[in-house]
């Protein structure tokens, strides 16, 4: 393709071509319609999206790379998802993002576009999106915040949110000094500064090969991000020229490149979903055994809350992205090109460690296997995942009790309860929790420990989720139970007293029942009332359509691409 996809609205002499000009008048010059190609800036600025409210900053970068390599820039505002504001959670909205921004660029004339994301669900949907339409697109990751402190001491958001309002719970911290250290919490625009979602997807993006080389991990208040998205602006330029696409760059091996890095930085397990919801649109075979294949291999070599120490801040200057991906080189598949055409292992030659606190050598890894364990058994026969680097090490193989909750409400409402019979050997189950049923799939599988126990000193216990858990949280959390119970999975079968087994080096997850005892058994009707049924609008959509977490849950219908062929006009 040669930028010639805008000439369909625009070339010629006919009353078509003339209102698709005439409109777009409004300060371009004639010449902008001459054959030079058209870009949209997909652009998630928004108020409400907090941590890429910075992004139309951005935005004016890339539009000055974009004229100044011959191009037109075009402000494309899209569904923006801000992770801490929608209820009952952005995932629920996703796949609607994707959907929405998917439609809009096959529907506008446009030769190509940069993606500007961030916030947890931003980039993925973006991604999704790209995927499906199958134009020239890069993406330019918002960039992390800088690390805020409070009484002299660094904080992860998120992360220390969790921690912060356990330790009040546990009566370890004042109702003051916890309401205080919010204002401290974020210090800069910017996304989380931990190894959470959005981290992760941006790091994971890079390595896909969506990025320019080098951009990942940039914090958003620094100068070196605008300039790197000015050379993106002129980077799409030359994809369009060249005709490359999602669907040259996004193949099996950059997808295995991708896995490679998320056990290399320990990512946040959200990101098995997404990437198995864009392999979904890109038709490229990609299955959850291949996060454990191909991730359980790979050294962890990143210290950073929310399984280690350091924050975003401290990775990119220990040497960032590359100096992580040049330990692992070997592992990584040596073919799989970038944006710019040439491969990902290309451009680590020069890369360097600065503080091995922050990336371990090859040599002194953190943990030899990381990656994420794919678990099966009687309560997952579709598979669960678990991250064992943010797990307890001596909860890893544990048998206990299942307290089952039927929703999240009930959890809320019984967990504290003194009366509970619960101990720290327990198992923890939650269910109602999977796409279909809240729905959505919220971060809400790391339930938080009862009180008696916390007082008590337990920090963690067994958790089994059909939901899935925040990528700034940790604890020994069973996610993604797949089928979920609300589309028939034996989690809704599961009672309490039940004893579960858990042993994640034999990567099983079963219940010690009697053979046939829990097939036999029905649903549990109160789970059953817990599970969403909504009656109208995109809720209905999305339960009606939701695949599962082993698959992405990406709608069943947007799975696959459509391609950018506009074939009617709009006169
Ligand atoms: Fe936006 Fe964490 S809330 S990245
Ligand atoms: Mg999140």
């Amino acid at each position: 393709m040669s930028g010639q996809r805008s000439q369909e609205w625009y070339a010629g002499g006919d009353r078509n071509a003339y209102i698709h000009r005439a409109w777009m008048r409004r300060g371009l010059p004639g010449h902008a319609f001459d054959g030079r190609p058209h870009v949209a800036i997909a652009n998630t600025a928004s108020a409400l999206t907090p941590c890429n409210a910075h992004l139309d900053e951005v935005a004016r970068s890339v539009e000055n790379g974009i004229w100044e390599a011959g191009g037109v820039p075009l402000n494309l505002p899209v569904v923006s998802l801000g992770e801490t504001q929608v209820r009952p959670t952005a995932m629920l909205w996703r796949n609607m993002a994707a959907m929405a921004t998917e439609e809009m660029l096959r529907a506008n004339p446009i030769d190509g576009v940069v993606l500007l994301g961030g916030c947890d669900k931003t980039i993925p949907s973006l991604l999704m999106a790209a995927a499906s339409v199958d134009l020239p697109a890069v993406v330019v990751p918002g960039g992390p915040m800088l690390t805020g402190t409070f009484h002299g001491v660094p904080l992860g958001c998120g992360t220390d949110v969790w921690r912060l309002s356990e330790e009040m719970r546990a009566g370890t911290l004042t109702q003051r000094d916890f309401t205080a250290s919010e204002s401290s919490m974020i210090r800069s625009k910017g996304h989380c500064n931990t190894m959470g979602t959005a981290s992760t997807m941006a790091l994971v993006t890079e390595a896909l090969g969506m990025s320019l080389p080098g951009i990942a991990g940039t914090p958003a208040p620094d100068s070196r991000l605008l300039e790197l998205s000015h050379a993106t602006g002129r980077l799409v330029i030359d994809m369009i020229a060249k005709g490359r696409r999602p669907s040259d760059i996004m193949t099996r091996g950059s997808f295995l490149n991708a896995i490679v890095t998320l056990a290399a930085i320990g990512g946040s397990t959200n990101a098995v979903v997404h990437l198995l919801a864009l392999a979904g649109r890109l038709g490229v075979e990609l299955t959850l055994d291949d996060f454990d294949r191909t991730g359980s291999g790979v050294p962890l070599l990143v210290d950073l809350l929310p399984a280690g120490r350091h924050l975003m801040d401290d990775l990119y200057r220990a040497g960032g992205l590359h100096a992580v991906l040049r330990e692992v080189a070997d592992l990584l598949d040596p073919e799989a090109i970038t944006v710019d055409g040439t491969p990902l292992a290309g451009h680590l030659d020069g890369a360097r460690i600065f503080d091995e606190d922050v990336i371990r050598p090859r040599s002194r890894p953190l943990l030899e296997d990381a990656g994420i364990a794919v678990l099966r058994g009687d309560l997952a026969p579709h598979g669960a995942v678990i991250k064992p680097a943010a797990a307890s090490p001596e909860l890893l193989r544990h048998r206990g009790r299942a307290i089952v909750f039927d929703s999240v409400e009930d959890a809320r409402a019984r967990l504290n309860d003194p009366a509970l019979d619960v101990d720290e050997t327990s198992v923890l189950v939650l269910r109602g929790c999977g796409p279909r049923g809240y729905p959505g799939m919220p971060e809400v599988a790391n339930l938080p420990l009862p009180q008696k126990l916390l007082a008590r000193g337990v920090r963690d216990m067994v958790r089994v989720c059909d939901g899935r858990m925040s990528g700034t949280a940790y604890g020994t959390v069973v996610l993604h139970v797949a089928p979920e119970a609300a589309a028939g999975g034996p989690l809704g079968l599961v009672r309490t007293g039940d004893p579960i087994v858990l042993d994640v080096a034999a990567r099983r997850l079963d219940v010690d029942l009697p053979p046939g005892e829990l097939a036999a058994r029905s649903p549990s009707p109160a789970a059953a009332k817990a599970y969403a049924n909504p009656s109208r609008g995109w809720e209905r959509l999305y339960v009606d359509h939701v695949t599962q977490a082993d698959t992405g849950a990406d709608l069943d219908f947007l799975l696959g691409s459509s391609g950018h062929k506009v074939a009617r006009e709009s006169h």
